[in-house]
């Protein structure tokens, strides 16, 4: 079937702002179109191969950051953290399963949210609701919430300084494994989360040591630097296009704007825009599976999106809530193991668990997390599959967004430090608890 990045075009999109100037958002996409792309399509294909490890249970998939990415206070400080949490997550997994974890960011481009209604309602007055920075902000007056397509070059702009930090601080030295106590942030090393990896770090340091004395030499790349991609949702299909460029080495088409891009819940009708979409670029692509995905329709998104049964295409990113997961999840395992498709199976335990807490703050109870965790793995070892990876949202910061966790963070702390423009993250330490528990099903 002929594809072109634009024929998504002639399908319905879900999702989509009702942005309100035609010509203005035409020339955004002009620009952007002429804008350097922000990653490489070696870059993805590198992906690719690392996934490829991850469906045959060689590796495993880290996918972690924000729910949204901000505009508002935008500075490197933020960066460094999330990464650093990310970085830690990363060493727990790998030194208690042996095998490597792929560290994917839901950064620079995180930026674009799909939402239940497409307006919001407050004292009868109606506005568009919040679609995440790319499109609009998120105080409530008519001025902030008119979706403005100038935001899809500031979602550019941020994107490419992030990336940019990013590989500073993964090539540049600062993820350098004999630095894996430094990443321990002050707030996080006295929870209990934290003192556990303080000792692992310490086990890490003298495997080291061990080394560097026996002569084997840590002088290599993979001791001093961290292969790290970036990811998002690819929500406004404009902004996906423009930035879809076909790669000089192979002649392929790759969307640019991230190695890896995925579809929402919301967004994945077979006969829908975004399926369109992405079936034509060569990056690696995820989709989200809810619970109420049926074994044809999940067998039709293989087909759609990985038609030539090629391991570390597409990742199926499975979130049906702690108590549904023992259901839901089996017969789509074993629907997709029949098929032959070689998919990565993630685990997002993030947005099946969302409730509104006594206090009115959405959270997400850190024991329903971990139990949708467990839930995924039990349902990969009865179909006799990989639980490849974990896929979720968190801030390397000290926010109290979720209940529990061993630092406690109770319903009446939620209003303390709750910063999140959509939905509630993990803090650092509660990322690291979660590494750990993870780890110990590993
Ligand atoms: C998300 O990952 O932020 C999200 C909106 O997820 P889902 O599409 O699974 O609801
Ligand atoms: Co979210």
């Amino acid at each position: 079937m002929h594809w072109t990045p634009d024929s998504w075009r002639a399908f319905e999109a879900r999702q989509q702002p009702l942005w309100p100037e035609a010509d203005a958002l035409e020339r955004v996409e002009k620009t952007l179109s002429t804008l350097p792309p922000l990653v490489f399509a070696g870059e993805a294909r590198n992906l690719r191969e690392r996934l490829a490890q991850v469906s045959r249970g060689e590796a495993f998939l880290l996918q972690a950051g924000d729910c949204a990415e901000s505009f508002d206070g935008f500075n490197a400080d933020q960066i460094r953290d999330k990464l650093r949490v990310i970085l830690q997550m990363a060493v727990v997994l790998t030194y208690s399963s042996g095998v490597p974890a792929v560290k994917v960011g839901r950064i620079a481009g995180q930026f674009a949210k799909p939402r239940s209604r497409p307006t919001e309602t407050i004292d009868g007055t109606e506005l568009p609701s919040f679609l995440g920075h790319m499109v609009n902000d998120l105080p409530f007056s008519d001025t902030d919430r008119r979706p403005n397509p100038d935001r899809l070059l500031q979602a550019y702009n941020q994107s490419a300084s992030t990336l940019n930090l990013l590989r500073a601080f993964t090539k540049g030295g600062f993820a350098d494994l004999h630095r894996v106590h430094a990443w321990n942030a002050e707030f996080v090393a006295s929870s209990p989360a934290g003192k556990r990896y303080e000792n692992l770090a310490e086990e890490i340091d003298r495997a080291l040591r061990f080394m560097e004395a026996a002569g084997i030499s840590s002088n290599h790349p993979e001791i001093h630097e961290a292969d790290f991609y970036t990811s998002h949702e690819a929500l406004i299909l404009q902004y996906e296009e423009a930035l879809t460029r076909k790669d000089s080495l192979t002649g392929d088409w790759y969307d640019c704007s991230a190695h890896m891009i995925w579809i929402g819940e919301r967004t994945r009708q077979l006969d829908g825009a975004h399926v369109e979409f992405f079936r034509g670029v060569n990056n690696p692509v995820g989709c989200k599976i809810g619970p109420s995905t049926t074994p044809e329709q999940i067998v039709g998104l293989c087909d759609a999106l990985d038609p030539e049964r090629s391991p570390g295409r597409l990742t199926l990113i499975s979130r049906m809530g702690h108590d549904n997961v023992a259901e839901a999840l089996p017969r789509l395992l074993e629907a997709v193991r029949d098929s032959g498709h070689p998919v990565v199976w993630a685990c997002d335990p993030m947005h099946g668990n969302t409730f509104t807490a006594d206090s009115g703050h959405k959270t997400r109870n850190f024991e329903h997390v971990v139990a949708e965790v467990a839930g995924f793995f039990i349902a990969h070892r009865q179909v006799g599959t990989h639980p490849g990876g974990l896929h979720v949202e968190l801030t390397g910061d000290d926010v109290t967004e979720c209940i529990g966790g061993s630092a406690v963070v109770e319903t009446t702390d939620l209003g303390r430090r709750y910063e999140t423009m959509c939905d509630p993250r993990l803090n650092a330490s509660q990322g690291i608890e979660l590494a750990f528990r993870v780890a110990e099903l590993l």
